[in-house]
């Protein structure tokens, strides 16, 4: 079966069990500075499992683009991926447990057709925060889970959580067991082996764990579900590695045809980190120095230098680019209709990095040189400093090609050459990864309206080009990116500052609503990813001045901001400004 028909397959099933099918939100979360990528199906759904209402009801089933990049040295492997696609099924306050082990032992057994003697399941095995999940496994006995593959495990295994706050709960887990034989007599679903892979993790999530790790109920139970695509479609396909499935051969065998070397570690490299990042830049990410644009070029110049490995030559990159769309334009359309940024950002990185790789390698390999006469096995860290601030030379690439050498870099020593420095950039800030909702306390929510105002103001000054590619809000200050292709004048900055105050004056209710997206549409509304809202839309209305799809929450009336003003106003990558603002008394 391939990848696009499980997906097919998952979603009418539980649409059958009355779910609504939601589209997937963009990799890139909206409105939410506390995440770089959605980590998880269940992140955007964070406000609904909270108990805020979904306009498609309490059952929702949905695919979801995910990126985890904490895993991403491991890339190479046989299975791990930065991006990957999670089905998932939720109740809002709806079913709970019983319903949802029914429907999930039904679609892997009738509908994926898998033997039931090949499923195993572990259920949480009770502590002061949660008794023993002796009902789930009830359930599972029930439906024809035989009681000796039942096993229960604590917080490590069987409890999910997002980061270290926010909605959480015991889960269920289901495996599948390969048929390997075990690798010792204590050889359980716990173990990394490879003779049982998790194929399904359903969490119960009742709780709410505070930021003093307090536990307390949340107002509803909800079920929170997550099947990973790429690996229930390898092993339905009997395959060993997700890149033998259809997702990825075809660009593995192209690498293959190309080679000068042969790696296939190197080839994995280039064709996972190669569909990562073509899928983070078709939902608007743009290379840069923070942030989730580092991410994205930590992605791609590893793709490069792996490339290089392979003694590919950087040109076959654009037909590398078209035979992944052509892979994948059915399950993510959003490439196809992307195809030519994706190409121009890749490229142009390509060029700019092709260069700094170039320096970088003689200096690494003079240093490298210099450590195997002294008989050192570790390079210093202020040279990996050196290597990073002088030649541009990214240090988890320096730590990779010191460990081809059988060497070491000296992580602490380069960290606080690093930290004297972070002011100017912020490498380490995927590191924040907090999970759950941003906070939005009362400036954060005055800046979302100012978010709002900028953005109209923008359009007039500057014309109807202008759309936002990005926003981040703090309690400080509010950063705001659009489309435009030049520096702004001091002459337009002031017309956009005194435009925002003077809607700000004029005590402009604002006004939230719900309604068709057809409808907001037709009326104009503004939407950084309108194929990517369900059918109903919120939309926040100021005046006759903006018009936004939005979640909220905003302020009532403008006049509650307070003096805006512009601080900054910078390039952020190609084709897109940044402008900094805050709000003053
Ligand atoms: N949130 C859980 C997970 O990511 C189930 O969707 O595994």
């Amino acid at each position: 079966m391939k990848a696009i028909e499980i997906r097919n397959k998952y979603l009418n099933y539980f649409k059958k069990h009355q779910h609504s099918i939601i589209p997937s939100a963009p990799l890139i979360p909206e409105n939410d500075p506390s995440v770089l990528f959605n980590t998880a199906g269940m992140q955007p759904l964070v406000p609904y499992l909270l108990g805020e209402k979904h306009p498609q009801g309490t059952r929702l089933t949905d695919y979801q683009k995910c990126v985890r990049t904490n895993d991403i040295d491991e890339v190479g492997d046989n299975r791990h991926l930065t991006f990957f696609e999670m089905l998932g099924n939720w109740s809002l306050g709806d079913y709970f447990k019983e319903e949802s082990i029914k429907m999930s032992f039904e679609f892997l057994t009738k509908e994926l057709q898998i033997p039931v003697e090949k499923l195993s399941v572990s259920c949480f095995a009770g502590d002061e925060d949660c008794q023993k999940d002796e009902e789930t496994a009830k359930y599972w006995k029930e439906v024809g889970i035989p009681e000796e593959r039942i096993y229960y495990f604590g917080k490590d295994n069987n409890w999910w959580i997002a980061g270290t706050e926010g909605p959480c709960g015991p889960d269920t887990e289901m495996f599948y067991d390969t048929g390997k034989p075990k690798c010792s007599e204590n050889c359980d679903p716990s173990c990394e082996c490879g003779k049982y892979v998790e194929i399904w993790n359903n969490v119960f999530m009742e709780f709410y764990k505070d930021n003093k790790g307090q536990y307390t109920k949340l107002s509803q139970k909800n079920v929170d579900t997550g099947l990973g695509l790429e690996r229930m479609t390898m092993l339905l396909q009997g395959k060993e590695t997700p890149f033998d499935t259809e997702l990825f051969s075809a660009v593995m065998e192209k690498l293959e045809t190309l080679q000068k070397v042969d790696n296939i570690s190197s080839r994995r490299i280039v064709a996972e980190h190669l569909r990562s990042s073509m899928m983070i830049i078709a939902d608007g990410g743009r290379p840069s120095n923070i942030d989730r644009g580092y991410v994205l070029r930590r992605l791609i110049r590893r793709m490069i230098r792996h490339l290089n490995k392979l003694q590919i030559s950087l040109d076959e990159l654009e037909g590398l680019i078209k035979l992944n769309i052509e892979i994948l334009k059915e399950m993510y359309p959003e490439l196809e209709q992307n195809r030519e940024t994706i190409k121009n950002v890749i490229i142009e990185e390509k060029d700019k990095f092709a260069k700094t790789l170039e320096h970088g390698e003689k200096e690494f390999t003079k240093e490298m040189n210099k450590l195997k006469a002294s008989g050192k096995t570790k390079l210093d860290g202020k040279v990996v400093f050196k290597l990073y601030d002088t030649f541009g030379f990214p240090p988890e690439i320096t730590e990779e090609l010191a460990t081809e050498n059988g060497m070491k870099i000296d992580k602490e020593e380069f960290e606080k050459s690093f930290k004297e420095h972070q002011e100017k950039s912020r490498v380490g800030a995927e590191l924040k990864f907090k999970g759950g909702l941003a906070s939005t306390g009362e400036m954060e929510t005055k800046y979302h309206t100012a978010t709002h105002l900028l953005n109209a103001a923008l359009k007039q000054v500057l014309g109807s080009h202008v759309h936002q590619r990005g926003s981040n809000i703090t309690e400080e200050r509010m950063r705001f990116d659009f489309s435009h292709p030049t520096k702004m004048t001091d002459e337009e900055k002031q017309k956009t500052e005194d435009l925002v105050n003077k809607w700000i004056a004029a005590a402009i209710p604002v006004e939230h609503m719900e309604m068709k997206k057809e409808d907001a549409i037709k009326q104009g509304a503004e939407a950084m990813f309108i194929e990517k809202y369900g059918d109903i839309v919120s939309v926040y209305k100021i005046g006759d001045k903006s018009l936004e799809l939005c979640g909220g929450p905003h302020v009532s009336n403008t006049s509650e901001l307070g003096h805006f003003k512009i601080k900054k106003e910078e390039s952020s990558s190609s084709g897109i400004r940044r402008i900094k603002a805050i709000l003053e008394n």
